[in-house]
């Protein structure tokens, strides 16, 4: 086996995870080879969940860096490493600290809901978070006339307004990557495969989820084309969701949703795409780049994550 080969990286992996203990999660967006590795891979709530409960020494998160903060909120006792320090995510560099403190003056007396996709710093201002699998039921959870902020995604927060009626203020931040899903493109596609059912990623702007068959987190749209009958679908999210597709019904087709013209041209997140197997194997062995949250940070934003815990148990999330 050739030193540097990813079949070298692979064998190494797997000896220097049992020799450290170490595990490593992968969110639905990382590339097949690493999800194929990977001793749990899942949306990020179940990633979450799988931080807060296992018995590693090491957690090497496959994934973007809000997603290992959170891992290190819930399990400070553990060393978390994040394979490259710049896997930073677009919608939570859309929500500044001090802008949102000014926000939340401007909007006195509401309950803070934040979706996962921000920094440990945002979330310490917070009072509950969510996942794009639990949102709904995260809002539903408030009484009735509770009166709420709902950050940083826009198009998560109106499509959970349009879905509860509640009294929400919006904070305006987005996903580059789903925000830059073409309408046209996906109902050219459409033309052409009449049969495909269009899937889509709460994450996406309004036109696209007025055409959608079914919406939901990657773990829901997963479920969905488990479940469904269909044999044709227009995945609007991240295409790295499609490998776990493809294993679950290997005979069905999956379509990546195109960007708009005018875009990064492609339906991939680049921040997830950062990782790779050979950088997965130097952090095992360097056990760098770690993850720290300084301590007053991670205190406070621990309460808003596990509020958000005890709601998806009683709902069986
Ligand atoms: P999920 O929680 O649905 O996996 O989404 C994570 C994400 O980053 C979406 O862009
Ligand atoms: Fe962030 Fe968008 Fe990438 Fe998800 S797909 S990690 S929201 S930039």
């Amino acid at each position: 086996m050739n030193k540097g080969s990813s079949e070298y990286y692979i064998s190494e992996i797997k000896r220097l995870k049992v020799e450290k203990n170490a595990i490593i999660l992968a969110h639905y967006y990382q590339t097949g080879d690493i999800q194929d590795i990977a001793d749990f891979v899942g949306d990020s709530l179940a990633l979450s969940q799988k931080a807060a409960s296992n018995n590693a020494d090491i957690i090497i998160f496959a994934g973007v860096r809000f997603m290992a903060e959170t891992a290190k909120i819930l399990a400070p006792g553990k060393k978390v490493l994040l394979p490259d320090v710049n896997a930073g995510c677009s919608l939570a560099d859309s929500c500044k600290a001090p802008d949102f403190e000014k926000f939340i003056k401007e909007n006195p007396g509401r309950t803070i809901i934040l979706y996962v996709n921000s920094t440990a710093e945002i979330k310490a201002l917070s009072d509950i978070i969510c996942t794009s699998s639990n949102a709904i039921q995260i809002v539903e959870s408030l009484p009735p006339d509770a009166k709420i902020i709902f950050a940083p995604d826009r198009n998560l927060g109106n499509y959970v307004l349009n879905k509860t009626g509640r009294d929400m203020v919006i904070w305006n931040g987005t996903c580059h990557v789903h925000e830059e899903f073409s309408l046209e493109a996906i109902l050219r596609l459409k033309n052409e495969y009449p049969d495909a059912k269009i899937i889509v990623h709460p994450e996406c702007e309004l036109p696209v989820r007025m055409v959608a068959d079914y919406i939901g987190s990657t773990s829901a749209l997963l479920q969905f084309t488990k479940n469904d009958k269909g044999n044709c679908y227009i995945v609007a999210t991240e295409a790295g969701i499609i490998h776990q597709m493809k294993k679950g019904n290997p005979d069905k087709t999956y379509i990546p949703a195109p960007p708009g013209d005018s875009t990064c041209g492609c339906s991939e997140c680049n921040f997830m795409k950062l990782i790779t197997i050979e950088k997965i194997y130097n952090c095992l062995t360097s056990e760098k780049p770690e993850i720290l949250v300084d301590q007053n940070v991670l205190l406070k934003a621990q309460k808003p994550i596990r509020r958000m815990m005890e709601i998806s148990e009683k709902y069986d999330l």
